[in-house]
């Protein structure tokens, strides 16, 4: 059976202000946010730091949407349990992380999370051939992990396109994180993707007012409409 999923856009609160971190993704929910994506990084598998499962679980409250968590962290398997308890819907762990992904993709499956992984710049989409029913969400890096702000990969669209003949009618999403802008989101959907991460695209000036006419236009944009 083909399954043809729905845009969908996730901001990522990296790029909020995290003084008021509960109401940016509050803020970000009413703009129209379909995930909010939560960008955790641990100055080990990635050079910068982040926030965790604590900081996470104390913003669960500001929405019902769906959390999708990026587990920018090595070793994973030791903290699913904190992120899904925390309130993850979708977990995200990156395919160089370590020597046992098959193992990472069941474990989140058994907490009745969504599983996802996500492939580096580098990595190929062949690295995740043989685990591609175990996933539920596959995420194309387009820039290398660690930063906001940083310029889209071009070449990412050419992987973009392999993962999707890989996914194939796989009711599986597929997402592109890493200086997505209006700009470039309809290549990106047109090469395969479903769901597009934006962080300084919809954050940047941390302006709520900003927020839901930034989200449109990406949207739009992405769907070919002309405004
Ligand atoms: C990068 C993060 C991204 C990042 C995207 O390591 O995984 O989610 O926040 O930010 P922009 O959209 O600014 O490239
Ligand atoms: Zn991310």
């Amino acid at each position: 059976m083909t399954v043809t999923r729905p845009l969908r856009i996730a901001p990522s609160i990296l790029s909020a202000d995290f003084a008021r971190l509960g109401a940016e993704v509050q803020a970000i929910a009413e703009a129209g946010a379909d995930y909010i994506h939560v960008d955790v990084m641990d100055g080990h598998f990635v050079p910068n730091i982040s926030f965790g499962a604590p900081v996470m679980n104390a913003v669960r409250g500001a929405t019902d949407k769906i959390f999708d968590v990026h587990l920018m962290i090595a070793p994973t398997d030791p903290y699913l349990s904190d992120f899904a308890k925390g309130g993850a819907d979708i977990i995200t762990v990156h395919a160089e992380a370590g020597p046992h992904l098959h193992r990472s993709l069941q474990a989140i499956r058994a907490l009745g999370k969504k599983a996802g992984v996500a492939l580096n710049p580098a990595t190929p989409v062949s690295a995740i051939e043989h685990v591609i029913d175990d996933c539920d969400l596959v995420l194309v890096m387009s820039v290398n992990p660690g930063f906001g702000g940083q310029s889209f990969i071009p070449e990412s669209l050419n992987k973009i396109a392999q993962a999707r003949a890989l996914i194939g009618g796989r009711d599986i999403d597929l997402e592109v994180d890493g200086g997505v802008t209006a700009d470039n989101a309809r290549a990106i959907v047109q090469a395969g993707a479903n769901v597009l991460v934006a962080g300084s695209a919809i954050y940047a000036g941390n302006d709520p007012t900003t927020y839901a006419e930034r989200i449109r236009t990406i949207r739009h944009a992405a769907t070919g409409m002309v405004v």
